[in-house]
């Protein structure tokens, strides 16, 4: 039976984490390796087997086109987007435009869109829940930066839609740490949270107040500033002294740039314990008189200091900017959590700890808070812990485009959500049966500088010989984050229904075929995996079994009893084999039990005669 138990899935760009409250202690679940992270990478195998995880990402180097990693960095995003042509000319997978605007990797020929690569990282974490607890997980609360616009939490909810899971909260990653560190502790007291990962930056200014309330001041990030274009910088310099030096340019070839960017995140890491380390990647390519070329370079960490230090000047910045929007001075900030892997490189800790004019606390674990906070929601939600209230904000404002491509702001950035506001629109000519509106994101006054959402089209309007008719039109964003907008005719009191376009997310249809594709996947891996269990066990009791036929046949082949049994092992022992062969799991099965009990006779025979 299904557990009602609630997972909270940490999805980062570079690894996912999976967490859970039991007994009233939230616990992060160690995957089958041990590890309570996993690698959210995705490869598809020459055989067409699909990996995920730590097995992905040990074979990127060698089948570098078709592994997929910061899958993060392109959901809910427009092709022709900056950010996507910025991911993809440095990545070694194949992407190409969707159906929708959208992005779509290219695994083994067979296009994948951004949400269903990440369902299958969300499909393992869900996997490494049910095998821990024994049952199968239906609900869960999926963590997002708390920068994501809307169409960027949509593909993290369809996403989860795709891997079967039951979304019951999206929450803001920050959010979800302060919450880890607050859950339990009744703390009165004002804290930032400076998450900074391998493909994002948010920072979060929250009051934890008596009775669990978090309530969320002010909020805002960077949803392209991460771990991954740290790394970016020290490739680039690399290549630079590999043209110097060879005059051969190294992202020519996609295993070479696989096997520098491994290195260059190593190296990266390394120099947050030590102050010099070494890039070492001997035949890294040939030369054109086809000579082995080697890359040996060693690299201090003030050279990583020095590419990497106005990336983290931005985050500085953008904590300054929201240190202002929460209408706080430095001093009211008494606590100030470090979240995210890149929070381990002391430059990092530093600059942050400039700014606040504060050492920065280690109270919460950089890797796993985020998960343990979502998990803490989930339970919160399904009711276990009443002491605990979340107020969240929008990070972006909700508007709508008018006249002359301005930006109409409706709801503001740092708004408590759930929230709603109406606006009334009067149409202007004569049996105008339609108005087109189009609903954005962002914080520019010009419009085409924010996010489109979706062109809304209400139709079936009243035909007025002056026009005139007022609709209001209802804007919301609920606790996801994610915005809807109704609209009722005013004089009839009639709702109109309103026609989605322009938006780059998939539609049902697809959706729905893409769940039962994962559902597939699933039943195929869940089997196979059956399979080699069973396999495996059948050839272990047989191997033992054949070490012992010349014992025991010697001891007890001198009764007709002895020799049934001796051909009735042999009976045993050839289906069992048979059944390995077929690969067929329920038979396999059947011949266990006998093997076992083969064995056991076998042993009892041997041991009585020592
Ligand atoms: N010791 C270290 N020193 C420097 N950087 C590190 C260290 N350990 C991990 N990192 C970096 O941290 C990043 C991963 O951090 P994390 O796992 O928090 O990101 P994520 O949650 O997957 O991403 P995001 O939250 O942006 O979606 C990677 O870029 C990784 O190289
Ligand atoms: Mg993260």
């Amino acid at each position: 039976m299904a557990t009602d138990k609630v997972i909270g899935i940490d999805l980062g760009t570079t690894n996912s984490c999976v967490a859970i409250v039991e007994n009233g202690v939230p616990t992060v679940i160690p995957n089958r390796g041990g590890y309570k992270t996993t690698p959210s990478m995705v490869a598809v195998t020459e055989a067409g087997k699909r990996l995920v995880g730590h097995i992905a990402k040990r074979q990127a180097i060698t089948n570098a086109e078709n592994t997929v990693y910061a899958a993060k960095r392109l959901i809910g995003r427009k092709w022709h987007s900056p950010q996507v042509r910025n991911a993809i000319a440095t990545s070694s997978y194949r992407t190409v435009e969707g159906p929708h605007n959208d992005v779509r990797i290219v695994l083994r020929d067979k296009e994948y869109s951004v949400p269903e690569i990440s369902a299958m990282v969300l499909q393992e974490m869900r996997v490494i829940a049910e095998d821990y607890l024994g049952a199968p997980v239906g609900k869960a609360v999926i963590t997002v930066p708390a920068y994501f616009n809307d169409n960027q939490r949509q593909a993290t909810r369809d996403a989860g839609e795709i891997a079967g899971l039951d979304i019951i909260r999206i929450i803001n990653e920050p959010t979800a740490a302060a919450l880890s560190y607050g859950f339990g502790r009744n703390l009165e007291k004002t804290v930032a949270v400076y998450d900074f990962g391998g493909g994002t930056f948010d920072i979060s200014i929250l009051e934890i107040g008596q009775n669990g309330v978090f309530r969320v001041i002010a909020t805002a990030g960077d949803t392209f500033l991460g771990g991954e274009d740290v790394d970016a910088r020290l490739i680039d310099w690399l290549v630079q002294e590999f043209k110097r030096e060879h005059d051969i340019d190294l992202r020519q070839d996609r295993m070479a740039l696989q096997r520098l960017k491994d290195a260059a995140e190593k190296a990266k890491c390394e120099l947050s314990s030590v102050r010099e380390t070494e890039v070492n990647l001997p035949f890294i390519i040939s030369s054109e008189r086809n000579e082995a070329l080697h890359l040996q370079k060693p690299i201090s960490r003030a050279l990583l200091e020095q590419l990497s230090l106005d990336l983290i000047e931005r985050t500085i910045d953008i904590c300054r900017q929201t240190l202002e929007d929460a209408e706080l001075e430095k001093r009211d900030v008494e606590e100030v959590l470090l979240v995210g892997g890149m929070t381990r490189m002391p430059r990092i800790q530093q600059a942050v700890g400039e700014f606040f004019e504060r050492e920065p606390s280690k109270g919460v674990h950089p890797d796993e808070s985020v998960a343990l906070g979502a998990a803490i929601q989930g339970y919160a939600l399904v009711g276990e812990e009443h002491e605990m209230v979340l107020l969240d904000v929008t990070p972006h404002a909700l508007g709508i485009v008018t006249q002359g491509g301005y930006f109409e702001e409706l709801i503001p950035q740092n708004t408590t959500v759930p929230t709603h506001r109406q606006k009334i629109f009067t149409t202007s000519r004569e049996n105008q049966t339609a108005v087109k509106i189009l609903v954005m994101q962002g914080e520019h006054e010009r419009a085409d500088q924010n996010e489109l959402l979706g062109e809304f089209i209400l139709t079936g309007l009243r035909r007025a010989p002056k026009g005139e008719v007022e609709i209001e039109v209802t804007f919301e964003i609920n606790a996801d984050g994610i915005v809807s907008v109704r609209a009722k005719d005013l004089d009839t009191g009639l709702e109109q229904s309103i026609q989605v376009t322009a938006s780059s997310g998939l539609t049902r249809d697809e959706i729905s075929s893409m769940m039962h594709e994962a559902k597939d996947q699933l039943v195929d891996r869940r089997s196979s995996e059956e399979l080699e269990a069973a396999k495996q066990e059948a050839e272990r009791l047989v191997g033992e079994i054949e070490r012992l036929f010349p014992q025991v046949e010697q001891i007890v082949a001198q009764s007709d009893f002895g020799r049934e049994a001796i051909d009735k092992a042999r009976v045993i022992v050839d289906r069992a084999k048979n059944a390995v062969t077929r690969k067929d799991v329920a038979m396999i099965k059947e011949q266990i039990e006998g093997l076992a009990r083969t064995q056991r006779m076998f042993k009892g025979v041997v041991a009585k005669t020592i």
